[in-house]
């Protein structure tokens, strides 16, 4: 009874066809759906953490497709070792679900397990294939670049458990959205909204940060030679010190009321953890943005980089050995870009003036600002989202004390 299935419409592989080919669906419903609510009581039982969740949701809806669910042990150490699934399609991130041997220990391979997230709502059945041993230290060299224990990608392998469950996933609802939900839009929502607006190329924008005047620069340079613009924000998981997702959406909104046209632009929030697994994450980023029916992706300076363990141009640099029809939809690289007191905005590509001219703030700087109550300058934020900025700052703070 693992039959939740994929989308059956031609028109779902417009603009571009689907990773894989096919728009996965793991959403129960109807009876299916009720059967197995009502089976619940008799299943093994495990609780899911925020990661896993967010992972759940993506797999139900497609996001992840082709995948079906958790990696088994050959999916696994194919995409570890060669970024490929054993079927030999591009796969940058292993999609694991792991426990403590001692829960292993209480399931069978077969076993149908209910997956509960940490509030006690059942999610979704895994349909264990297969137990396995990963190589931690593998996975942390291959995917992360480093064994460092303090990125949070390789602390997040050895919290992890020891045993990873490997097997498809009937979800049995999609979790519970806090943040927005009707903006949670699935791929073959926002396939549609393309289809509905005439839009042959869309180009993806991916952060998890507040948009910033150089963000701006990136997505409205790439929207010319597009037809529309997704911007795309995660707000699953991300470390403690990014700008928290709530106080970021309302940063997007107004950004985006007032400086950019709202007839070439979507928001849609995107519930995935991010891994911070750099350039490992730029590939596994821009496949996800196909399945959501986008056909260009932007990848600028040290995409999903933290700390200095990626070069700042690596997340560009891993797609020169990717075939681009194995990739299926267009990265668009940007080099790092900045306003230039003589040029405006403009990059390292474009701007022939000395450094002194060029407006840069690290994060720590512009952190250290909106927490003093200071604007940034306008050529590095516009007011409107400092205003935010700071207002969110003010009030984490006071709830800190
Ligand atoms: S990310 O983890 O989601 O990549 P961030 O939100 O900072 O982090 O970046 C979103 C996108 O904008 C990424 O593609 C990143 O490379 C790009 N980017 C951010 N700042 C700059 C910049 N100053 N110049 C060029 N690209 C940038």
């Amino acid at each position: 009874m693992s039959s939740a299935s994929s989308f059956q419409s031609d028109q779902l592989n417009f603009p571009i066809p689907p990773h894989g080919g096919q728009l996965v669906n793991r959403l129960a419903s109807g009876e299916e759906r009720n059967e197995w609510l009502a089976r619940l009581p008799e299943l093994p039982r495990l609780t899911v953490r925020l990661r896993e969740r967010c992972d759940l949701e993506m797999l139900a809806i497609g996001a992840y497709s082709p995948l079906t669910g958790f990696l088994t042990r050959a999916d696994y150490e194919r995409v570890v070792g060669e970024m490929r699934l054993a079927n030999g399609l591009l796969w940058s991130i292993p999609i694991t679900l792991g426990v403590s041997r001692q829960q292993a220990d209480q399931l069978r391979e077969g076993d149908n397990v209910a997956l509960y997230d940490e509030l006690g709502d059942p999610l979704a059945i895994l349909h264990l294939q297969e137990k396995y041993l990963p190589d931690k230290r593998r996975e942390a060299v291959e995917v992360y670049r480093t064994e460092d224990l303090a990125h949070p990608g390789v602390e997040y392998i050895y919290k992890q458990g020891e045993v990873l469950l490997g097997g498809p996933i009937t979800a049995l609802q999609r979790p519970r959205q806090e943040l927005y939900p009707e903006w949670h839009y699935t791929p073959a929502e926002l396939r549609t909204v393309f289809r509905e607006r005439g839009w042959r190329r869309v180009v993806a924008f991916q952060t998890r940060n507040p948009i910033h005047r150089a963000h701006e620069y990136l997505t409205k340079c790439a929207l010319e030679i597009v037809d529309g613009l997704l911007i795309h924000p995660l707000v699953g998981e991300t470390k403690g010190d990014d700008v928290p997702a709530p106080i970021r959406v309302r940063s997007y909104l107004a950004i985006l009321e007032r400086y950019y046209p709202q007839d070439r632009v979507i928001l849609s929030l995107w519930g995935a953890s991010m891994r911070y697994a750099g350039p490992r994450e730029a590939v596994h980023h821009a496949l996800v943005r196909k399945n959501y029916g986008c056909t260009h992706f932007i990848v600028g300076r040290d995409h999903a980089g933290v700390g200095k363990y990626y070069g700042t141009y690596d997340a560009q640099r891993i797609f020169d050995d990717i075939e681009l029809q194995d990739l299926g939809i267009t990265p668009l690289f940007f080099e790092h870009t900045f306003y230039c007191r003589q040029c405006g905005m403009a990059s390292y590509k474009t701007c022939p003036c000395p450094a002194e001219n060029r407006l840069m703030l690290s994060g720590t700087q512009v952190r250290a600002m909106l927490t003093r109550g200071e604007c940034p300058p306008p050529e590095y934020t516009r007011p409107e989202v400092a205003q935010i900025l700071i207002e969110g700052y003010r009030q984490m703070l006071q709830g800190a004390a």
